[in-house]
């Protein structure tokens, strides 16, 4: 039997007008209580200086990768194409709350709404815009799950730009309805490793049946872009501006969660480089430094437990050591991870901002087996209705995990999770794990030691 639900409490949506959008980016540099690590040239060990990053990107970027500007206005152009899906709904949850008969609060901001289904096209359009401006005609890019790809697919069509796609082998083979819709926006798409760069043909050479990732086909994409005048790279997670402009996620859910009358006691979001969780958690960080008690927790997959078992090094960004060196938690950047289908979570690193965060004790991290994430994925479909794209489930596995302990505790918590992204074209993997066909990998001790003989002899952080 249904249960009644009365007074504001009842209320399911919380939703923004248009002109509620934030009109700035919110930059965690200046909040932060340490500094994180400069940025090494591969070459010299020094810090890199804008020249050596601009054949990549533009110079507004260069800037706001550097910038310790509280905020940073957000262009009117972008703020225009972000006003097709934003300001996102807020749901309070609260057919899981009583399915799974918690005693806690459940919000969760919904970033499945935006034309490619996720989070990423915040950043995307952002990127597309100061590239156009700033003269670049082409971007290439990686995809891991196929969101990505398909959200700088989409910003490059509307803003007026070529785009080509490096896609993970295992995605691209697993999800070919997310390469016919960035084809759908005008994009080539590739499998990575491909024989198209010196990078691809090298990993082909030496591991055919290489199942790809991320930090492959970020070399990719980067040795594309480095070669050609026309060309940038875009990158759809890790960097400070990346996560800076996410930060509409949690600027919006800050005045949603204070329309329902309410404010987190623990705020819940999957880190695959670090971007949506980013997105969400850096607005209630920057209330958290200011004093606020909130428990930020960031859950990852145990065949990737970046945040939970790597090491806090410089290492490169990609696998073929193109990047920039950044100090960061990896598992080393050769380390290939089990092909999970939580493919936007298969990166050896992190977000340097993120790292930091953690090392001082304002982030905490926990991993989980893909069986058990795929479990509170059809549970949450069961009683909120949506789908949730298999790297989401993180998060609302890691919620109900909050849950139950609070429950055990004899405790009431307000948890709010990011559902960065519907899982529509994730279908075979359900499929895989209704067959009972999905396995569960945690990575082994003695593969995390031969990864990270990679990144002997690269600097240490200060
Ligand atoms: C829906 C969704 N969520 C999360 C992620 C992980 O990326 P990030 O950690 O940058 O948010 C991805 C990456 O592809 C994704 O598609």
């Amino acid at each position: 039997m249904q249960r009644t639900r009365t007074g504001t409490s009842s209320q399911t949506k919380f939703v923004l007008d248009e002109s509620e959008l934030p009109r700035r980016w919110y930059n965690i540099r200046s909040d932060m209580p340490t500094a994180p690590q400069p940025v090494l040239h591969p070459g010299t060990l020094q810090p890199v200086g804008p020249d050596d990053l601009a054949p990549l990107f533009p110079m507004e970027l260069i800037g706001q990768e550097v910038s310790e500007d509280a905020e940073i206005p957000i262009p009117e152009e972008v703020l225009e194409i972000y006003s097709l899906w934003r300001p996102t709904p807020l749901y309070r949850a609260h057919r899981l709350e009583e399915a799974i008969g918690t005693r806690s609060r459940i919000f969760y901001k919904y970033e499945g709404v935006s034309p490619p289904g996720s989070h990423k096209p915040n950043t995307a359009v952002a990127q597309a815009f100061y590239n156009k401006k700033e003269g670049r005609t082409r971007l290439a890019t990686e995809t891991g799950a196929g969101q990505w790809g398909s959200a700088l697919s989409f910003a490059c069509k509307l803003i007026g730009l070529e785009c080509k796609v490096y896609m993970v082998r295992v995605s691209y083979e697993q999800k070919p309805a997310r390469r016919s819709m960035i084809k759908a926006w005008g994009a080539e798409v590739v499998p990575s490793p491909s024989e198209e760069t010196q990078s691809g043909r090298a990993i082909l050479a030496e591991h055919p049946d290489s199942p790809g990732s991320l930090g492959i086909a970020i070399s990719e994409a980067v040795e594309d872009a480095a070669g050609r005048d026309d060309t940038a790279y875009a990158l759809g997670s890790v960097l400070n501006h990346v996560l800076l402009h996410q930060t509409v996620i949690g600027q919006e859910a800050l005045a949603q969660i204070e329309l329902a009358g309410s404010f987190p006691d623990v705020v819940v979001g999957c880190v695959g480089g670090g971007s949506n969780f980013a997105g969400l958690a850096f607005p209630f960080l920057r209330e958290k430094i200011a004093g606020r008690d909130i428990d930020v927790l960031a859950c990852e997959p145990a065949a990737c437990p970046t945040l939970t078992r790597g090491l806090f090094a410089y290492d490169f960004g990609d696998t073929s050591m193109l990047t920039p060196l950044v100090a960061m938690h990896t598992l080393g950047h050769d380390f290939v991870p089990a092909p999970i289908h939580a493919g936007g979570l298969r990166y050896h690193g992190v977000a340097p901002l993120i790292s930091q965060l953690v090392l001082d004790g304002l982030i905490r991290a926990e991993a989980y087996l893909q069986n058990d994430v795929f479990a509170s994925a059809v549970l949450f479909a069961g009683s909120e209705g949506i789908l949730p794209a298999p790297e989401a489930a993180h998060a609302i596995h890691g919620t109900l995990q909050v849950a139950k302990a609070a429950d055990e505790a004899g405790q009431e918590r307000t948890i709010l999770l990011n559902l960065s992204g519907h899982g529509h074209f994730d279908m075979a993997a359900y499929d895989s794990y209704f067959a009972g066909k999905l396995e569960d990998v945690a990575l082994d001790e003695a593969e995390m030691e031969r990864a990270l003989r990679s990144i002997e002899g690269l600097p240490t952080p200060a």
